[in-house]
């Protein structure tokens, strides 16, 4: 730590990702308590653009080279959200620069660059990744409840996460679409994120099968067409270790839907149901109420699911998405400071990867996939 008592924080990328991690860099002391940051040195390409995002989200040095920023000796944290490409290698140079990472999902487009990425952290390094939904507080709730048998045995996982932001066939190509530089596509982009969420819900998964599609086979790039490389949509059956069974699809191409990360886990005792576009509720289905009464029970997210409290003292005065990045930093901060488990750091993150590129290979070999 470079500064007594203070993080130096950098930031590469200020795209959709960027502003969004600028802005928990911004809230997390105001929210959470705890020592100021340092907002000390802002990347992106070109440097020009880095200096002015720099003065918009309030850092006090930019440059164009992610390579300075690893090297920094005023940094002691690096916030990366760049293009999926990147990943690996900035990862890997600032973990061997000893700077904690905070990494946006996925970890990188090849399961084995997500396999040298976990290799390469240190002991007393922090490694947290950028998967927001797990941190919202109606989405631990239901965590517990189902760790409490409050729907007896999960039976059954039913999980979607659809997006629309490429159902339009004359949206243009971009490094999404890209092997090297997206990896895999909707299963890349948004069934990780399902997976992550799936994780905690249901436990270990043992095996899958699945099957990818390419909806859009190419979209137009500058004046001409140009292939996209990877799935459009996923789907998956699951078995978990617990016995219980899944199934799984996610897809970029939905018209309609604009953040439809939603799931079920349906127990022996009822049923708890979950959707991101209503993200401050969850649903609950508790069974022996009596024929006439029974139904669903709606919980409105509240200081009573924590860390609801910390943004705000009453029940139903709702959360959003760029809160749940607050959250991030400072489960990430409490890593750094403190020692906290952090999850998932790289290590839990491959284990991600593994089953989303078991589920791309399940699909590519017509065959069911074991995982460890
Ligand atoms: N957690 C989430 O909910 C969530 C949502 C969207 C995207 N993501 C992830 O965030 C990452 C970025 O996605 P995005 O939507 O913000 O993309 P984006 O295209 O909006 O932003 C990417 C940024 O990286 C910058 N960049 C590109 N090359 C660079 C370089 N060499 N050096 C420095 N900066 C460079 C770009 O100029 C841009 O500012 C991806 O890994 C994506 O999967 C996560």
């Amino acid at each position: 730590m470079s500064a007594v008592g203070t993080l130096g924080v950098a930031l590469i990328g200020t795209g959709f990702m960027g502003k969004c991690h600028a802005n928990a860099w911004r809230a997390v002391a105001a929210t959470f308590g705890g020592a100021p940051l340092r907002l000390e040195l802002l990347c992106d390409t070109p440097a020009e653009k880095a200096a002015a995002m720099a003065a918009q989200f309030g850092f006090t040095r930019a440059t164009g080279d992610w390579r300075a920023v690893v090297a920094d000796p005023a940094v002691d944290v690096i916030s990366v959200t760049t293009p999926n490409g990147l990943h690996r290698p900035i990862a890997e140079a600032a973990l061997a620069n000893g700077k904690h990472v905070w990494l946006e999902k996925p970890m990188a487009p090849a399961l084995a660059d997500a396999e040298a990425m976990a290799a390469a952290v240190r002991p007393g390094l922090v490694t947290m990744l950028g998967y927001n939904y797990t941190r919202n507080p109606a989405f631990r709730h239901a965590v517990k409840l189902i760790a409490e048998g409050a729907i007896g045995r999960p039976l059954h996982f039913r999980g979607v996460f659809d997006e629309d932001y490429m159902s339009d066939p004359a949206q243009p190509w971009t490094w999404r679409c890209l092997k090297t530089d997206g990896g895999l596509g909707a299963l890349g982009d948004l069934g990780c994120h399902l997976v992550a969420a799936m994780l905690p819900l249901m436990g270990p998964v043992e095996s899958l099968t699945a099957e990818l599609q390419t909806v859009v086979p190419a979209r137009p790039f500058e004046g001409g067409m140009r292939s996209v490389e990877n799935d459009d949509s996923a789907f998956a059956h699951l078995r978990f270790r617990s016995g219980a069974t899944g199934s799984f699809f996610c897809s970029r191409v939905v018209r309609g839907r604009k953040n439809k990360l939603a799931w079920e886990v349906q127990g022996s005792e009822g049923t708890i149901s979950f959707d991101q576009e209503r993200m401050n509720e969850l649903w609950l289905y508790r069974a022996g109420g009596g024929a006439a009464t029974e139904g669903f029970t709606r919980i409105l997210s509240g200081p009573a699911h924590p860390p609801f409290g910390a943004f705000s003292p009453a029940a139903g005065h709702n959360l959003g998405f760029n809160e749940l990045k607050v959250v991030e930093a400072q489960e990430l901060l409490a890593g750094i400071r403190e020692g906290a488990p952090v999850w998932p750091d790289f290590a839990a993150g491959l284990g991600i990867e593994r089953i989303i590129h078991a589920m791309a290979r399940a699909s590519e070999t017509g065959s069911r996939q074991q995982l460890d």
